[in-house]
C-alpha cells in the first residue's frame, strides 16, 4: 500500500471527527453506517437490498442442480454477546458425492454493527465470514464456499455437531437480528472423482480451542501470546497440510495502518492502535518455526467508511481467505506415534486476533507404516523500522523479510519422495 494512503488512513482512524464515532461500546473498532432515518440518501430504499462479495474468481458450479441438499439449520442471532456458539446436530449424507458446497444465507434489518462469524463442524472450521451492516429496509446476502476438501469429516464426523459463533447485541438502539440459514449442496460426477491430484485428505485434525465457550478460535492478545494444540498423527501419514483461518479485531482491525508507539507517545495520543504496521501469523511445530503468512487486509463493512461497502462489500468480507502451509517436510518429527504440538502466534500483534487451523492428513492406503526424516530447516527473518515525525506529520517505514527452506523425505508405498518447501515474504510499505 502506498505510504500516503497508509498515512491518510492513520489520520482517518486516529483523529476527530471520526474518533468520536469510533468509541461506542462494546465494539470500539467499528463504525456504524448513517441510519436511514437520520439521513435520507439515495441509498435508502423501501425493499431489502442484496449485498455481494466481489471476490474473484467466483465459485464455478455445475450447470445441473445439486444431486442432493442437506439443510443444516435455520437460526436467528439476536442477543448472543458472551454466549457460547449456537449448535446443531449434523448427520452425514447417506449417498455418495464428489463435490460439496456450503451455503450460508443471511438477512437482517434495522440498526446493527458488522459482526464476525464462523462455522465449525466438530472443531474444524469450515467458514470465516463477517456480516453486512443492515438498513431499516433490510439487507440480505448469500455465501457459497467449496467444502469438498473436508470430505472425510463430512462423511464421518467424530461427534456430529455444527457450531456457529455470531456475537450480536440487540437493545433499544441496535435492533438488527441476523437470520441465518445454512445448508450443504452435494454433487456427484465422475469427472470430479477422477481428479486424483485434488483428492481430499483422509483425516482433519483441528488446531483450535478444546472447549467452545467463546468459539473454537484462539483469541490472541499480543505478540508474545501463543496458543497450542496437542495432537498425534497415524503412523502411515504421507502428507500434511495446515489450513489457517484468521481475522483481526479491536486495536488491530486496521493493523496495516497502525502508527508506531513512539509517535503515539510523542503526540500524547490516547489510541491503543499502535505497534506499527507489520503483522505476521506464524506457526510452530514442537517449538520449531514452521512457516508464516501475512494476512490479506480484509475490511469489514463498518470499516473506514461504511458507505463504501454497500451493497458491494470489500474483498473477502463474506468469505475470508484462508492460508496454506505445507507441513510434509515435518513428518520426520511427527511420525513417531507420540504427541506433538502446533502453536500459533502473531508477530507484533495487539488485541485481538481470532485464529485457528485445520491439519489435513493423507494416509498411505497400502501400508501401515511410512518413514520420514527432516532434511533441512533453514530460516532467516529481519524487520527494519525507520520512523520520523514532526508533531502529527510523519513518515513511518517498516520493511520485513522472511525466508525459509524446509525439506524432508517420506517413504511410503508411493515411493521415497522428498518435499521441498520454500517461503519468502517481503513486506514493505
Ligand atoms: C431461510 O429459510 C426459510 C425457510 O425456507 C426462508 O423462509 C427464509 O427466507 C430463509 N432466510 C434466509 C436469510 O435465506
Ligand atoms: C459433541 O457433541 C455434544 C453433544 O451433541 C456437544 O454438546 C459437544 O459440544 C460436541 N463437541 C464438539 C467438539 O463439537
Ligand atoms: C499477552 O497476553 C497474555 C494473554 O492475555 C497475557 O497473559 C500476557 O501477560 C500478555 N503479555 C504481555 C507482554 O502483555
Ligand atoms: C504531551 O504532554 C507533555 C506532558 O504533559 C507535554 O509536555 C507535551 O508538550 C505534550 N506534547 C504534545 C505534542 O502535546
Ligand atoms: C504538516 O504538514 C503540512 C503539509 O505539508 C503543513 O502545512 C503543516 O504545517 C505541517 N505541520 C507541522 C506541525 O509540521
Ligand atoms: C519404503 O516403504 C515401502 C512401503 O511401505 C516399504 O515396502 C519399503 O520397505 C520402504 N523402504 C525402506 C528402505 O524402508
Ligand atoms: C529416501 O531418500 C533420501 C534422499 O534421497 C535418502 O537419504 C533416504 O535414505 C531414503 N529413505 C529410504 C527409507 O529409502
Amino acid at each position: 500500500m502506498p505510504l500516503f494512503l497508509l498515512y491518510l488512513l492513520s489520520l482517518l482512524l486516529l483523529f476527530p471527527p471520526l474518533l468520536s464515532a469510533l468509541t461506542p461500546s462494546p465494539q470500539p473498532s467499528h463504525l456504524l453506517r448513517p441510519s436511514s432515518h437520520s439521513h435520507s440518501t439515495s441509498l435508502s430504499s423501501s425493499s431489502p437490498q442484496q449485498y455481494l462479495d466481489p471476490t474473484f474468481p467466483s465459485l464455478l458450479l455445475p450447470s445441473t442442480p445439486p444431486t442432493f441438499s442437506l439443510p443444516l439449520f435455520s437460526h436467528s442471532f439476536a442477543y448472543t454477546y458472551n454466549l457460547p456458539p449456537f449448535t446443531s446436530p449434523y448427520s452425514p449424507p447417506s449417498s455418495p458425492w464428489s463435490r460439496a458446497v456450503l451455503q450460508l444465507s443471511v438477512s437482517c434489518a434495522g440498526e446493527q454493527y458488522d459482526r464476525i462469524a464462523a462455522v465449525w463442524l466438530d472443531r474444524v472450521e469450515l467458514l470465516r465470514t463477517s456480516t453486512a451492516e443492515p438498513t431499516e429496509a433490510g439487507v440480505f446476502w448469500s455465501v457459497r464456499k467449496e467444502v469438498t476438501r473436508y470430505k472425510s469429516l463430512l462423511n464421518d464426523p467424530p461427534n456430529g455437531t455444527v457450531s456457529v459463533m455470531l456475537e450480536n447485541i440487540v437493545d433499544d438502539t441496535f435492533t438488527g437480528v441476523f437470520h441465518v440459514n445454512v445448508s450443504l449442496d452435494f454433487y456427484l460426477s465422475e469427472e470430479d472423482e477422477s481428479r486424483e491430484s485434488k483428492k481430499p485428505a483422509d483425516m482433519i485434525i483441528p488446531i483450535a480451542e478444546e472447549k467452545a465457550d467463546t468459539g473454537f478460535w484462539f483469541r490472541i492478545h499480543n505478540g508474545s501470546h501463543m496458543r497450542f494444540t496437542q495432537f498425534g498423527i497415524p503412523s502411515n501419514t504421507f502428507r500434511a497440510v495446515l489450513e489457517i483461518f484468521v481475522s483481526f479485531h479491536g486495536n488491530d482491525e486496521f493493523w496495516y495502518t497502525n502508527p508506531p508507539d513512539s509517535y503515539i507517545k510523542k503526540n500524547n495520543l490516547t489510541t491503543g492502535r499502535g505497534n506499527a504496521a507489520f503483522r505476521e501469523v506464524f506457526v510452530t511445530v514442537d517449538g520449531y518455526y514452521a512457516g508464516s503468512i501475512v494476512p490479506f487486509p480484509v475490511v469489514f463493512t463498518g470499516g473506514i467508511n461504511p458507505l463504501w461497502w454497500a451493497p458491494v462489500v470489500a474483498l473477502g468480507a463474506f468469505n475470508l481467505p484462508t492460508y496454506t502451509l505445507e507441513l510434509t517436510p515435518f513428518l520426520g518429527i511427527l511420525l513417531d506415534r507420540k504427541s506433538h504440538e502446533i502453536g500459533v502466534g502473531v508477530t507484533d500483534g495487539i488485541s485481538f486476533w481470532l485464529i485457528d487451523a485445520n491439519l489435513h492428513i493423507w494416509l498411505d492406503p497400502n501400508s501401515d507404516l511410512t518413514t520420514a526424516k527432516v532434511v533441512n530447516q533453514a530460516k532467516e527473518a529481519s524487520i527494519s523500522r525507520e520512523y520520523s515525525s514532526q508533531s502529527l506529520n510523519g513518515t513511518f517505514d517498516i520493511k520485513a523479510g522472511r525466508e525459509s527452506h524446509f525439506s524432508g523425505w517420506v517413504n511410503s508405498s508411493f515411493g521415497n519422495l522428498t518435499t521441498y518447501v520454500s517461503n519468502e515474504i517481503e513486506f514493505c510499505c
